[in-house]
């Protein structure tokens, strides 16, 4: 494998149980505003421009290696010996950027940020450090482990609550689980002799590479996070509900800063990648996630739903779900519709009532006001689709795109038997079912005649009112 000692890179500590958040997910798993608290974890080591990432797996490995996909290397932990020994399974991974720092972080501390990593790094390098631990100093230390500083303040090491003497627990400086290390160091000390097991615990502590670094003659330093948020994690689901509290209350208060309106916070969750424009409005009961993007001046809301999609400006999307589509400026959505992923509708569309859009472009000026269900179809511009009308995509078998040309008017109560291509300037009659291709500017008419009876009722029912 490729050796790159100039790429920053990171070990993800991620193979733990925690048996207490009585879940089928691993903890790491587990969301903080819908995003798993592993992804916030890399996420802001990716923002802090980690560029190679290893996560050490263990507990429910699978869950893990599945949201990953690609983005991540992995390793697995097979039995859990504590902090030291999970990145000790990384051995080769940190061999391969030998000559260069690693961050290491747990997987389970989802508000580790860009900055905060990025700060700690700069002064790892401006003090030529061997370690640089990113502590943060709390009222209530407990569970924590305890930064052990000299008289003259130089770190000496760190102290686990199991292990420490009443005076070492006394100390409000705490381990956030977040380091940066020079690799080779790292790897120095990456054994059992200088992690050696915890008497009391039996695992091999990550905590005490920083005595052995400094045993070795090489420097150790903590660099103070500005927040406290950076040590926080969760063993409890309660616990882990107020992390998502704190996160929501927080992105909120930046958005308003930002000059997004929220006039009433109730149900509304952004997600931490999402970007929202100046003067727009988000209405209660609104969740957006991902990494959507939202214009200016759009209106979003009441309880509407919005993931990983681009929004145009000045778009109204009321009581509707748009998911992985984008939809362009000016257009308006619902109340109660829905854009399935694989959308992209145009500027100045009406997408009114009861409408589903599902892996389908729209032109612009595009009007498809009641009813409707358009599937796995182009739709050109200035076309205005009747009330009721239906892409029939799917022979049970597969899938079938259409194909509706500009300026083509669609009656209500069509059905397109997919495949079928309409060109432009085409009409189709009110209850047709379209089995073939309409040239440009041809009407297609297939519908049941009616045949009127006079004076049917009269002899059928007789004197009945
Ligand atoms: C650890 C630190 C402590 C610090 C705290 C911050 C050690 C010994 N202690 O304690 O100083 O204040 O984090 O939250 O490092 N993990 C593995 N394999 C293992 C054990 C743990 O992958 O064998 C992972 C866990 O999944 C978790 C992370 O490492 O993501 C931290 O482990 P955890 O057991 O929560 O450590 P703490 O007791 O919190
Ligand atoms: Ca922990």
């Amino acid at each position: 494998m490729e050796h790159t000692p100039n790429r920053l890179c990171a070990v993800v500590l991620a193979a733990g149980e925690g048996k207490r958040m009585r879940s089928s997910k691993p903890k790491v798993m587990l969301e903080v505003l819908l995003k798993p608290m592993l992804g916030w974890v890399l996420d802001a080591a990716r923002g802090a421009g980690v560029e190679d990432l290893c996560v050490v797996t263990g507990h429910l490995e699978e869950q893990i290696k599945a949201y990953l996909g690609d983005t991540a290397e992995t390793v697995t932990q097979h039995e859990r010996k504590g902090t030291g020994h999970a990145v000790m399974m990384a051995r080769d991974f940190l061999e391969r950027h030998r000559g260069g720092k690693v961050l290491i972080a747990c997987g389970d501390a989802p508000f580790l940020s860009s900055e905060t990593i990025t700060r700690a790094l700069e002064q790892h390098n401006a003090r030529g450090d061997a370690v640089t631990v990113i502590s943060a100093t709390l009222d209530d230390p407990y569970g924590y482990g305890r930064i052990i500083r000299s008289a003259t303040g130089a770190v000496k090491a760190i102290v686990e609550q199991k292990e420490g003497t009443p005076e070492q627990l006394d100390v409000h400086e705490v381990n956030s689980g977040a380091y940066w290390f020079n690799v080779d160091t790292l790897l120095e000390v990456l054994n059992p002799d200088h992690l050696a097991a915890s008497g009391i615990t039996g695992e091999h502590y990550l905590t005490d590479a920083v005595a052995a670094i400094i045993s070795i003659g090489e420097g150790a330093g903590a660099y103070a996070a500005h927040d406290k948020e950076v040590v926080m994690g969760a063993n409890t689901p309660v616990q882990l509900h107020n992390l998502g509290e704190l996160a929501r209350t927080r992105i909120i208060s930046d958005h308003l800063e930002s000059g997004v309106n929220i006039p009433c916070t109730d149900g509304v969750i952004i997600g931490p990648d999402v970007v929202i424009g100046s003067d727009s409005t988000i209405l209660p009961g609104t969740v957006i996630t991902g990494r959507t993007v939202i214009g200016d001046g759009c209106l979003i809301g009441p309880t509407s739903v919005i993931d990983n999609s681009t929004i145009g400006n000045k778009v109204c999307i009321n009581a509707s779900q748009v998911r992985e589509s984008t939809v362009q400026e000016g257009t308006d959505i619902g109340p109660y519709s829905q854009v399935r992923p694989g959308c992209t509708v145009g500027t100045g569309c009406h997408i009114g009532n009861y409408v589903e859009l599902k892996n389908t472009t729209v032109g612009d000026s595009t009007y498809i006001s009641h009813m409707s269900y358009i599937g796995d179809c182009d739709v050109g511009s200035e076309v205005d689709i009747g009330f009721g009308s239906v892409t029939v995509n799917y022979d049970g078998i597969n899938k079938h795109r259409c194909s509706i040309g500009d300026r083509s008017i669609i009656g209500c109560n069509t059905n397109l038997i997919a495949p079928v291509h309409l060109g432009a300037n085409t009409v189709t009659a009110a209850g047709t079912t379209v089995t073939e291709d309409i040239p440009d500017g041809a009407m297609a008419i297939g519908r049941p005649h009616t045949t009127v009876k006079d004076g049917w009722y009269q002899k059928k029912f007789g004197g009945r009112k």
